[in-house]
């Protein structure tokens, strides 16, 4: 296993460009399974999670064809040849349940493995599978497996979600697009990844009404056709990225980016004390003064402030002034930074689903240990402004959802590098 040592190396400068959104491409390439047609999506990231997906929807019968150095990627689901996405794919790639919503609006069966929970929390599916029973779905469950059938197709429903589901959302917008007759989807799921699909179902030929609000309105069609669609920069990539400045010191532009896929975090980042100017392409970041200010933070969906950017702005909270009162509101075990963190001298109170930082002059260096995605690139943003050496091990959680981090980084005079099959507790950093 990999592991990425950092050095603390002062103040940044320079541009970092953002790639394509991981979560909404994962997304995307589960729509091609509704059309018989070519589906081409551009700007896709090249990540392991991508990689991953490719092999399930090929398992299916998908071709995917990848382009242009892995830029371009062209799904083909003329023929679907397999209604079985299997436990060993779908376990490691949770947005492989959202293979379901297509699968059995298209072919009338679909046999997905359940997920299982994950390291921040069960990750539970009872919602995705109410929306599909909701369209007239008959499902079962057998030795671990969803089995959904609608041998007549699905019909338009209310569908009413107790609680924001971005994942439970896309399922149901997806099945919607191709069942007989209107469904309304309350409660839905804001996220702009949620409107950037909803925008590739449209150009594909699906009717939809309301992306982007809390009803969604959907008047099944007959089939889709294909189309060519961009995926839309990764707004966490893109905040991860502006913590960078914030708790090193120095300014960064993020090429790509664009405040409105982030207003929330820009908000609490602007109280903190951190500047950023919007240009027509880019965002400008960079802190006032030497310090930030401690800022409290609640996560919530869209548009409030976004739990995948937890971690990261705790990092930035533990070398605030003053005390910062973090809750995380949609996971019930989204702390597991918080350890690392103190691991490295930040001062870190966790009960239940509120952590109580305050805020450290300067953390040290020291082997720390990544153990979900977000949690591991909250250690590497530490890190940039720690005192010394940080070896953050496991970095294959970072490969899943970032793409070249070390050489973005590099690019702006953070001083990064990767030790192929480096584990902490060498000689290097004794454990
Ligand atoms: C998506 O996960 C993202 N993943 C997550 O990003 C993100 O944190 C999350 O949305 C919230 O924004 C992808 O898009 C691939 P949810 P998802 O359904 O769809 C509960 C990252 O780091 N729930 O919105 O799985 C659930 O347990 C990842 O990139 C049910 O109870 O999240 C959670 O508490 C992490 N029943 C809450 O809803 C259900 O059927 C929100 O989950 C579904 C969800």
């Amino acid at each position: 296993m990999d592991s990425i040592i950092i050095t603390g190396n002062g103040p940044l400068s320079g541009r970092i460009p953002i790639s394509g959104a991981k979560n909404t491409c994962l997304k995307l390439m589960t729509a091609a399974l509704l059309a018989d047609e070519p589906l081409t999506l551009t700007n896709v990231p090249r990540l392991s999670d991508i990689t991953t997906l490719r092999a399930l929807l090929e398992s299916l019968g998908c071709e995917v064809a990848l382009l242009r150095e892995g830029r371009v990627m062209v799904l083909s689901a003329r023929q679907i040849t397999s209604h079985r996405a299997d436990y060993q794919i779908v376990r490691k790639l949770r947005a492989s349940f959202n293979v379901l919503g297509p699968l059995l609006a298209r072919t009338g069966e679909a046999i997905v493995s359940l997920p299982g929970g994950c390291a921040i929390g069960a990750r539970r599916v009872d919602l995705h599978l109410m929306a599909l029973e909701r369209l007239g779905a008959t499902i079962t469950l057998e030795q671990g497996y969803v089995h959904a059938r609608a041998a007549h197709g699905l019909s338009g429903a209310m569908i009413e979600f107790p609680l924001v589901s971005v994942g439970a959302t896309e399922n149901a917008l997806m099945a919607a697009t191709l069942a007989k007759g209107t469904t309304v989807i309350r409660n839905a799921a804001r996220e702009p990844d949620t409107v950037d699909l909803a925008k590739c179902l449209g150009a594909m030929g699906a009717q939809i009404e309301g992306a982007g609000s809390a009803e969604i309105t959907v008047h099944g069609v007959a089939r889709l056709h294909g189309t060519t669609h961009e995926v839309i920069p990764d707004r966490i990539e893109l905040g991860t990225f502006m913590i960078a400045p914030a708790i090193a010191g120095g300014e960064v532009e993020l090429m790509g980016g664009k405040r409105a896929l982030l207003e929330a975090f820009c908000q609490h980042l602007e109280e903190a004390g951190v500047e950023i100017a919007e240009t027509h392409n880019s965002l400008r970041v960079r802190r006032r003064g030497n310090r930030v200010r401690a800022v409290d933070v609640t996560t919530a969906p869209f548009p409030g402030f976004p739990t995948d950017l937890q971690a990261q702005f705790m990092a930035l909270m533990c070398t605030a002034e003053g005390t910062s009162v973090m809750e995380e509101t949609i996971f019930e075990n989204r702390f597991m930074h918080a350890p690392e963190l103190i691991r490295m001298g930040a001062r870190i109170d966790v009960r239940g689903g509120t952590a109580t930082v305050t805020g450290v002059p300067r953390l040290t260096g020291a082997p720390v240990m990544a153990t979900d995605l977000r949690a591991s690139v909250s250690l590497i943003m530490a890190g940039l402004a720690a005192e010394g050496e940080t070896c953050v091990a496991r970095v294959y959680h970072l490969d899943r959802g970032y793409e070249q981090i070390e050489q973005k980084l590099l690019a702006v005079g953070a001083r990064i590098e990767r030790v192929k099959g480096g584990v902490a507790g060498t000689s290097r950093f004794p454990r």
